[in-house]
């Protein structure tokens, strides 16, 4: 999809008029409307040919409402032959945010077809008329590369998380990584396993044992030159979780080529970030590992040590998330020496979905000023978040009688928070306050569509952390 901005454009197959209400209709319209029963709601659509309109029902002219509108127009749009398409910034009187105008538009005209024997290939061009836009041509162009950049490495995610094991191994991470970093002027650095073995990381090198597969850790790091600060996020890239030894059930494995999102969000991150031109200096890391059962699994039962020297008692094999985070936390720390922000991604938890449901991030911590600013950028980017409570009691429910701690919680209430409060003891105390753990396992992955999102990988964490860090002071 080819999007432009136009002044005043007039040569259009099609456009979109956004209807909220009949109020800013001509009468005439408005009369027209009425008598094919449209209403102004979200997920109404009414297209008059020889008017070369499709209006569209919304809500609010603004934030997700406007979002999700132009979601609905672009797929409606995609239903017939039309290549050119007008969107004007100015309807009914009021002038729209462009970068959700563009939001609503790439995010919701993405549809993943890598498998299907017949692919259906639109090429649409968007004119988006900026007549009488109170910004001026180059504040407007400077938003919609912005916001382009932004949303194809969304698109560029959520086609990672929905290619098969099959085709997407933790090799095939690291080739995308190398292919990011090439393109956008990044440092890359990958290791394997004999890396893993050298440096202590027994508790990632365990997970991807039974796998054909070598394990890799991947580094990205992105440069600024004077950068203001050091922003670095750690991602579960489990390109399978089959569970291993404690395997899981037939039901619950089908999707699990989702457990790589965390992974490939840092990889959107990076994607993104050079063109972004941001002033932090930003650090990709993933454990890229396949978690599967053989004659050389890891066991429950094991105790590892992990690269911090914590030993852990391994009581269900499906917990591996966090041990594969564990050594990746661990590496990052040190690696990169004065960091302002230390983050994981994960689809971590089913208790996760449990407790906050499928849409939103469970995002835990020990620094309540950091969890504002992230609630700040969950509402400037549209990803939901919800904060999870630690309290003094929780931590032992991690006890073990034979090592340090175990990988398994005493119980499942509060599964997310038990996971997060494990990471906790990857944390070095002078970073503490600085890390937040991102719960994607509900967000990153749905096998439905809802808003903009289309079935499958969503790209969560993508647009939270970008507008976290752009806005860093
Ligand atoms: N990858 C899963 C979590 C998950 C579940 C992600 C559903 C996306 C959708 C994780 O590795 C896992 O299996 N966690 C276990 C932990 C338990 C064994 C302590 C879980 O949540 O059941
Ligand atoms: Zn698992
Ligand atoms: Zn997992």
């Amino acid at each position: 999809m080819k999007i432009e901005l136009y002044y005043d454009s007039t040569k259009f197959d099609l456009e979109i008029v956004l209807v909220k209400s009949f109020k800013a209709c001509t009468k005439e319209t408005k009369k027209i409307l009425k008598s094919y029963n449209f209403t102004p709601t979200e997920g109404s659509a009414l297209l008059l040919l020889d008017l070369k309109k499709l209006y569209i029902g919304v809500n609010k002219l603004k934030g997700e409402d406007l979002k999700i509108a132009l979601s609905n127009a672009i797929r409606e749009v995609k239903k017939y032959k039309y290549k050119n398409i007008k969107v004007s910034l100015f309807q009914e009187n009021k002038e729209l945010n462009l970068k959700q105008v563009v939001e609503g538009l790439v995010l919701g005209e993405y549809s993943f077809q890598k498998y299907k024997s017949k692919i259906k290939k639109i090429n649409l061009e968007i004119q988006i008329d900026y007549k009488n836009a109170s910004k001026t041509t180059s504040e407007l162009g400077k938003e919609l590369l912005d916001v382009k950049t932004i949303c194809n490495s969304v698109n560029m995610v959520r086609d990672i998380v929905n290619t098969t094991p099959e085709d997407y191994y933790p090799k095939t991470m690291a080739k995308s990584a190398k292919k990011i970093a090439s393109k956008n002027a990044l440092e890359c650095k990958v290791y394997g396993e004999k890396y893993l073995k050298k440096t202590g990381m027994n508790a990632m090198l365990a997970v991807g044992r039974a796998s054909r597969h070598e394990s890799q850790l991947i580094h990205l790091t992105y440069k600024p030159e004077n950068p203001k600060g050091k922003v670095v996020v750690v991602g579960k890239g489990l390109t399978y979780d089959a569970g291993g030894l404690s395997l899981k059930n037939s039901g619950g494995m089908v999707s699990m080529k989702c457990d790589k999102s965390g992974g490939s969000a840092v990889l959107g991150i990076m994607n993104a970030i050079s063109d972004l031109n941001y002033e932090y200096e930003v650090h990709g890391i993933i454990g890229a590992v396949e978690n599967m059962i053989g004659g050389d699994a890891y066991k429950p039962d094991d105790v590892l040590k992990a690269r911090n020297g914590v030993t852990i008692e391994v009581r269900n094999t499906d917990a591996e998330g966090r041990l594969v985070l564990a050594d990746c936390l661990c590496y990052a720390q040190d690696e990169i020496k004065d960091i302002d922000y230390i983050f994981d991604v994960a689809t971590l938890t089913g208790a996760c979905i449990v407790g906050l449901g499928e849409y939103t991030t469970g995002v835990m911590g020990h620094n309540d000023k950091l969890k504002k600013k992230i609630d700040k950028a969950s509402k400037e980017s549209g990803e939901f978040v919800g904060f999870l409570p630690y309290n003094r009691y929780l931590p032992a429910m991690i006890k073990s009688s034979i090592a340090d701690i175990t990988n398994s919680a005493s119980s499942r209430s509060g599964g997310a928070i038990t996971a997060s409060l494990f990471l906790d003891n990857f944390i070095n105390k002078e970073n503490k306050k600085k890390w937040l753990h991102f719960d994607i396992a509900g967000a990153a992955y749905r096998e439905k569509s809802w808003g903009y999102n289309s079935y499958g990988g969503t790209g969560a964490g993508v647009r939270l952390i970008l507008e976290f860090i752009k806005g860093l002071k």
